[in-house]
């Protein structure tokens, strides 16, 4: 599956997604490295946060209390903020849109 990255420098590129991978790590493992996703996926770091693009959260799996919180101690938050390691890219988020969040 196809996944569709804005970059904070609002550049967009599409990337192919191996299976089995979170969203985090599709994208840091192609080379964004402005994601930071300084715990590694474990939920408690925040540096991983994005905004899904198109009104697509609906397609995504529900928000853990500790994401949630998370979220909560970022600026950035809004309607459509994730945090990327929480969501599995699997072949029904085919061309899923996601945009990097700034910097908190
Ligand atoms: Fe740390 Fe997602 S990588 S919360």
């Amino acid at each position: 599956p196809k996944l569709v990255v804005t970059n904070r420098e609002g550049e967009t590129s599409e990337i192919e997604v191996e299976d089995g991978l979170t969203v985090m790590e599709a994208i840091r493992d192609n080379g964004f490295d402005e994601l930071l996703a300084l715990c590694g996926g474990c939920c408690s770091c925040a540096t991983c946060h994005i905004h899904i693009d198109g009104g697509a959260t609906d397609k995504l799996p529900a928000m853990s209390e500790d994401e949630d919180d998370l979220l909560e101690s970022s600026e950035h938050r809004t309607e459509n903020s994730r945090l990327s390691c929480q969501i599995p890219f699997t072949a029904e988020l085919d061309g899923l849109k996601v945009t990097i969040a700034e910097e908190d």
